[in-house]
C-alpha cells in the first residue's frame, strides 16, 4: 500500500518520538533539548543514543542508526515499511487509509482467520492449564517445561476428542468454512467435520507483528506424525516462518540458534538462549534465511546429531552463505539434540559449546576435507591451501598446532610444513589488520559512513556536500535557488541522493519530514542523514553564506577533479598517438 505523505506525517504527529522510543528504552535529559539512552542497536555501557523531540529524530553516535519514528520502529521491531506504518496506527488508534473493495474484503477475511487462530490458542491454552493432569499436563512435566515457559510460548493442549475444538469455536461464531480454511477442521465424509488436532500439545506460531498463523502440535508420547503442522492458509506460508521468531527476534545475542524441534527450542530459550527458532518441519528455505538475516549476521546451526542433520546443516550453510551470514555449527557429544544436552550437562555446558570455537574448528576442517579429492596432487594443494588458512585464523598456539597435527596427518604432510604456512598467512593478516586499524583511527575518516556502500571517497569532499544536504534540510527556502549544484558536483552517491529527494521534495511542495522521507529512502540512507543533520551545528542565521561557502567549495572541487582528468586523458592520447607512430 502506498501512503501519502499527509498521512505520514499526521502518523508521525500521534507517534511522538520520544514517547516511542521511551516505551523501549530508558530516556533522560542530559544536554539541551536532546534526550539520551543506552542505544538499544548495539550493546554500550555509556548512553550515546540520542533523541531530539525538536527535529522527531533519534540518533545513535555509537552504531550510527537513526532516523524518525517510523525508521525507528522498522529498526527495533524488523518491520518492513508498510508493517511499520501499520504498528503505529494500531498504536495511535489510527485507521489505515481506505484501500480498494476487494484488498478490503481480502484482508478482513484474513483478520477472520486470525481471530480463530487467537481463539484456538486460547482454548488450547485454558484445556491445558486449568484441568489438573491431564495429558498435557503430564507430558510438559515428564520433558521439564515450566509453567512460565508455557504461558510465553502459549502452549496448549488438544485433547483427544474429534469436536472439542470445532465445538468451541462455533459457539464463538467461527463458521465450518472458517475452520477447514484455517487448517482447524478436517472435512469427514457427509458434510461433517473433526478436528485436525487431536491429543497433542500445541505449539502456537506466531509471527514477528504477534498475529498468531499456525499450530504445530507434537504428539504426546510416541507415534506418526511426531509434528503435526497446519497446512498452508491464507495467513500463513510455511517456507517463509520460522517457530519463536516472534520471541527471537527480541534478543540481543546477534546470532540466531536453528534447531529442528519445538520443543528444543522451548528448552532453549527456557535455559536463557533467547534467540532460539526452529524451522517448521521444512528443509531450510531462503525465505527463512531472509527473516533471519533482519534481525541477525550470525546463526548457529543446532541440528540434530546423525546424519540427516548433518546434511540438513550443510544446505542450511550453502543458503545462508549465501546471504553472507556468518554461519556456526555447534556440535553435541553425547546428546541427539539440544533439549536433551541440556537436560544431561545444563545450560553452563550449552553455553561452553556456543562460545568454545573448538567443536567449529573440527567441523571447518572436515568441511574442507570434503571439498577436496586428496588422493590428486591438486587436490592436496587445494586442500593445504584452505586449512592453512583456517589455521592461520585461530588466536592460540597450542590450538595450532593441535589441529595441524590433524590436518597434516590427513593429507600424508609433516605438521611443520603446515604449522609454517599457517605462521606466514597469519602475519599477513595480522599486518592488514594494523594498517586496517591504522586507517580507522586516521581523523579525517572518523566521519566516515558506517555502512560500506556509503563510504566516501574524497572526505573532505564529502564534507561540504554534508554541509549543502543539513542546510537545505534545515532551512528548505534555500531549494528555489535555481544555482544549486548537481550531480556533477558530488563525489558522494549517497550524498547526493539524499540532497536530490530533498530538492524535489520542496519543489513539489511535498513533505521533508522524516516520517515522508521514510517512505522514500531505504533505513542505510535515513540513518546517514539523521547522522549528518545531528552531528552539524549550523548558524541558520548566516545559512546564505554558508550555501556560498559549500557550494564554491564543491566546485573548485570538482574543477581540480576535471583537471586531474584532463591531464590523464592528456597522457593517454600521447600515449596512444606514441603507440600507433610505433606500430
Ligand atoms: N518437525 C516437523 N514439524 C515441526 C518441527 C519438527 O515436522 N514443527 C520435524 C522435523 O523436520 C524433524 C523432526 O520433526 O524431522 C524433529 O524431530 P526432533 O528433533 O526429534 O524434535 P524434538 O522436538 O526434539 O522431539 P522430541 O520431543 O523427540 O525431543
Ligand atoms: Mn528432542
Amino acid at each position: 500500500m502506498r501512503f501519502t505523505d499527509e498521512y505520514l506525517d499526521e502518523l508521525a504527529a500521534r507517534n511522538d518520538i520520544a514517547d516511542v522510543v521511551g516505551s523501549y528504552v530508558r530516556l533522560t535529559k542530559k544536554s539541551g533539548s536532546n534526550l539520551f539512552g543506552l542505544c538499544p542497536f548495539h550493546s554500550e555501557k555509556t548512553p550515546s543514543f540520542s533523541v531530539s523531540p525538536d527535529k522527531q529524530i533519534y540518533h545513535c553516535f555509537g552504531c550510527g542508526k537513526g532516523g524518525g519514528v517510523i525508521s525507528f520502529i522498522r529498526e527495533i521491531e524488523g518491520l518492513e515499511f508498510n508493517e511499520a506504518v501499520e504498528f503505529l496506527a494500531r498504536r495511535a488508534g489510527m485507521p489505515l487509509p481506505q484501500q480498494d473493495e476487494q484488498e478490503e474484503k481480502r484482508a478482513s477475511r484474513r483478520q477472520r482467520l486470525l481471530e480463530l487462530n487467537k481463539a484456538a490458542a486460547r482454548h488450547w491454552y485454558e484445556n491445558l492449564i486449568s484441568t489438573p493432569g491431564n495429558p498435557g499436563q503430564q507430558y510438559i512435566a515428564k520433558r521439564g517445561i515450566e509453567m512460565k515457559w508455557v504461558k510465553n510460548f502459549g502452549l496448549g493442549y488438544a485433547p483427544d476428542s474429534w469436536s472439542d475444538l470445532c465445538d468451541a469455536m462455533a459457539k464463538k461464531g467461527f463458521t465450518q468454512q472458517e475452520l477447514i480454511t484455517a487448517g482447524l477442521m478436517k472435512s469427514g465424509k457427509n458434510g461433517g467435520g473433526y478436528d485436525a488436532f487431536r491429543d497433542r500439545l500445541i505449539f502456537p506460531v506466531i509471527d514477528i507483528r504477534g498475529n498468531v498463523i499456525a499450530f504445530s502440535g507434537r504428539i504426546i508420547g510416541d507415534g506418526e506424525p511426531k509434528y503435526l503442522n497446519s497446512p498452508e492458509t491464507p495467513v500463513f506460508s510455511k517456507r517463509s516462518n520460522l517457530f519463536a521468531i516472534n520471541l527471537a527476534k527480541k534478543s540481543k545475542a546477534g546470532y540466531l540458534i536453528l534447531t529442528e524441534g519445538n520443543i528444543d527450542v522451548v528448552s532453549l530459550h527456557q535455559a536463557g538462549f533467547d534467540s532460539a527458532v526452529a524451522s517448521l518441519g521444512t528443509s531450510f528455505t531462503d525465505e527463512q534465511a531472509r527473516l533471519m538475516k533482519r534481525y541477525a549476521d550470525e546463526v548457529v546451526l543446532c541440528y540434530d546429531a546423525d546424519s540427516a542433520g548433518r546434511k540438513a546443516s550443510d544446505r542450511a550453510i550453502g543458503i545462508l552463505q549465501k546471504l553472507d551470514m556468518r554461519v556456526r555449527v555447534l556440535e553435541m557429544q553425547g546428546a541427539k539434540d539440544p533439549d536433551e544436552f541440556i537436560r544431561a550437562h545444563g545450560a553452563d555446558a550449552f553455553r561452553n559449546l556456543l562460545e568454545g570455537s573448538a567443536g567449529q574448528v573440527e567441523y571447518r576442517l572436515r568441511v574442507i576435507e570434503g571439498k577436496y579429492d586428496i588422493a590428486t596432487e591438486e587436490g592436496r594443494v587445494g586442500y593445504l591451501r584452505e586449512s592453512a588458512a583456517l589455521l592461520a585464523s585461530l588466536p592460540g598456539d597450542v590450538e595450532r598446532e593441535v589441529y595441524a597435527g590433524r590436518a597434516a596427518e590427513k593429507a600424508g604432510i609433516g605438521r611443520d610444513a603446515l604449522l609454517a604456512e599457517a605462521k606466514r598467512i597469519r602475519k599477513n593478516l595480522i599486518r592488514n589488520g594494523k594498517r586496517q586499524e591504522q586507517q580507522r583511527l586516521r581523523p579525517a575518516e572518523l566521519h566516515q559512513p558506517s555502512v560500506r556502500e556509503q563510504r566516501y571517497t574524497d572526505v573532505s569532499a564529502a564534507v561540504a556536500e554534508e554541509g549543502l544536504v543539513t542546510l537545505l534540510y534545515a532551512d528548505p527556502a534555500l531549494c528555489a535557488r535555481t544555482d544549486l549544484p548537481g550531480e556533477e558536483d558530488f563525489t558522494s552517491p549517497a550524498l547526493y541522493k539524499l540532497y536530490s529527494v530533498l530538492l524535489r521534495r520542496e519543489r513539489e511542495g511535498a513533505s521533508v519530514t522524516p516520517a515522508a522521507l521514510s517512505a522514500e529512502l531505504e533505513q542505510d540512507e535515513m540513518n546517514l542523514l539523521s547522522s549528518i543533520v545531528n552531528r552539524k551545528q549550523l548558524e541558520l542565521s548566516r545559512s546564505e553564506q554558508l550555501l556560498e561557502d559549500y557550494i564554491t567549495a564543491m566546485r573548485k572541487r570538482r574543477e581540480s577533479r576535471s583537471e586531474v582528468d584532463d591531464l590523464r586523458s592528456y597522457a593517454e592520447k600521447l600515449r596512444n598517438e606514441k603507440n600507433n607512430y610505433n606500430s
